[in-house]
Order: C-alpha cells, then structure tokens, then sequence
C-alpha cells in the first residue's frame, strides 16, 4: 500500500508532466525510492493516482529497466552487458562476480545483500568495463578490484 508521501510525490509528478507516461517513471521512481522496489499492489496504486490504465504503467515500468519489479536485495549491482564492455574483459569479470556472490544474473544473494542484473550500455564505455551499483557508475572494473569494491556494499 502507498504511504501519503508516495501519493504526494506521484501526485506532484503528475502535475509537472504533460506526458502521463513521463509522469509515469517519475512516479515509479518515487515508489522505488520509498519500498525498494515496485509491486503489483503498487503499481495498481499509483496508476489510479495517475489516472492512467495500470496496463500502460506495466508497459512503462517494463520498457524502463531501473525499475525493479521484483524485490531486490541492499545493492543492486547492474553489470554492462554490451559491446564495448565485451571487448576489455566484461565476460571474466561477470563471470568473477556471480562466482564471488554465488548468484547468476536476476538472483539476489541469500543474506539479502546483493542482487545481480544485466543491463545495456551504461554509457560509459570510456571507462569499461562498467558497473553502477546502487545507481552510483563504477568503471574499470576488474576481476582484481572485486573484493574491493564489494567490501564497500555491507
Ligand atoms: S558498452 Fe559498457 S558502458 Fe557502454
């Protein structure tokens, strides 16, 4: 169920767009940001604050990849899956981080603390291969740097 600070950010969004499917990811978000990811239950809500058919908030929620539709774990880890990423080491250190988290790719770790997703270029080729964790770019990542860089998601 929404919290009224959740209807009072859709609502606002809903004022600030023309586009109701704008209105939709801002909205969405908002959610996201409150209950860590977005239910049906959810979804169903904030449709009606919207006044849009839950259908086309689905179709937006899908068509939108930061939006998680299933419960995540503390820290997202969104692992670059195209072509730049392929060519400087992107498949031994995916391989490296489902090893290390004992996941494949859509599973959250048992302890709750890691959930492992595939994502198109994140727009930062320059510094492949990428990651954003928690919404935060992380670039030249290494099969080396992992123990690292986990040991700063508790
Ligand atoms: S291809 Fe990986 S960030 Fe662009």
């Amino acid at each position: 169920m929404l919290s009224e600070a959740e209807r009072q950010a859709i609502a606002e969004e809903r004022e600030r767009w023309a586009d109701p499917r704008a209105a939709g990811v801002e909205a969405l978000k908002a959610v996201q940001e409150h209950q860590g990811w977005v239910s049906d239950e959810a979804l169903a809500e904030a449709a009606e604050v919207l006044g849009m058919p839950v259908a086309e908030l689905d179709g937006v929620a899908t068509f939108y990849n930061l939006i998680f539709r299933k419960p995540v774990g503390r820290h997202v880890i969104l692992v670059c899956d195209s072509v730049s990423c392929w060519l400087v080491g992107q498949e031994p250190l995916y391989a490296a981080l489902q090893q290390r988290l004992g996941i494949a790719p859509g599973q959250t770790t048992e302890d709750g603390r890691f959930t492992l997703l595939p994502v198109c270029c994140l727009g930062r080729c320059e510094r492949a291969p990428a990651l954003l964790i928690d919404g935060e770019p992380v670039g030249d990542v290494s099969p080396e740097r992992l123990d690292d860089l986990l040991e700063r998601y508790p």
